[in-house]
C-alpha cells in the first residue's frame, strides 16, 4: 500500500508547503542546493498520493571532522498519515542511499518537536539548542554510519 520512490524537488513542495511552510509562500520551499547533481529527493505515497518527503544533501556540518558527511532537509510528513511508521520507511529509504555513498555520518538540524522521533532512530544531539529564524528551536543531531 505504502511505496517509497525518488522524487524531483518541485515534487516536494506538495508536502513542504503544508507541513514545514505553512501560510507562507511558495518560494519557502525551495531550498539551496536543491537541484544539485548530488541531492536526492525521497517521497512515500499511498496508492499514488504523496505523504511524505525528505531529502538528502551532500553538504558537511562544520562541528564534525569526518570527511563524508550528509545532511537530511524536509522531512516532513502529511498530518493525516503521521504516526503511521512512514517517517521511518523515509529515513530508512534516505540511509541506505547515503551508507552507499561511502559517507562517514549523516546529520540535520532537527526541529526540538522532531527529537523524539530522530533518537529513536538512533541519532544523538550535539551541542545546544539554537533558533533557525521563521522556523523554530532546533538541535543538530547525527549518526555514524
Ligand atoms: C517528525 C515526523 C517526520 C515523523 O514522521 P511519522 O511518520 O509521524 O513518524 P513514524 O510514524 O515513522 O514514527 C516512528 C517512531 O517515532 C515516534 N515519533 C514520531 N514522531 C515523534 C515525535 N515528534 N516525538 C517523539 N516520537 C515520535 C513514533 O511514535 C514511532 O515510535 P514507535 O516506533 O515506538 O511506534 C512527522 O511527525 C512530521 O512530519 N512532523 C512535522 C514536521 C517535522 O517536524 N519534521 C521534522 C523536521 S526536522
Amino acid at each position: 500500500m505504502y511505496s517509497v520512490k525518488q522524487i524531483s524537488s518541485q515534487q516536494t513542495y506538495a508536502v513542504r508547503q503544508p507541513v514545514l511552510r505553512p501560510g507562507k509562500h511558495i518560494d519557502s520551499c525551495i531550498f539551496d542546493g536543491d537541484d544539485l547533481p548530488q541531492t536526492v529527493h525521497f517521497g512515500v505515497y499511498d496508492s499514488d498520493n504523496l505523504v511524505g518527503i525528505v531529502s538528502v544533501f551532500r553538504v558537511s556540518h562544520p562541528d564534525f571532522a569526518n570527511a563524508n558527511q550528509y545532511q537530511l532537509r524536509g522531512m516532513a510528513v502529511l498530518p493525516t498519515h503521521q504516526k503511521k511508521g512512514l517517517g521511518d520507511l523515509l529515513l530508512e529509504a534516505a540511509e541506505n542511499y547515503i551508507k552507499q555513498q561511502g559517507t562517514d555520518l549523516i546529520w540535520f538540524n532537527a526541529r526540538e518537536v522532531a527529537v523524539g522521533f530522530y533518537s529513536k532512530a538512533g541519532y544523538t544531539i550535539s551541542g545546544e539548542l539554537f533558533e533557525i529564524p521563521t522556523v523554530g528551536p532546533h538541535y543538530v543531531m547525527f549518526k555514524l554510519v
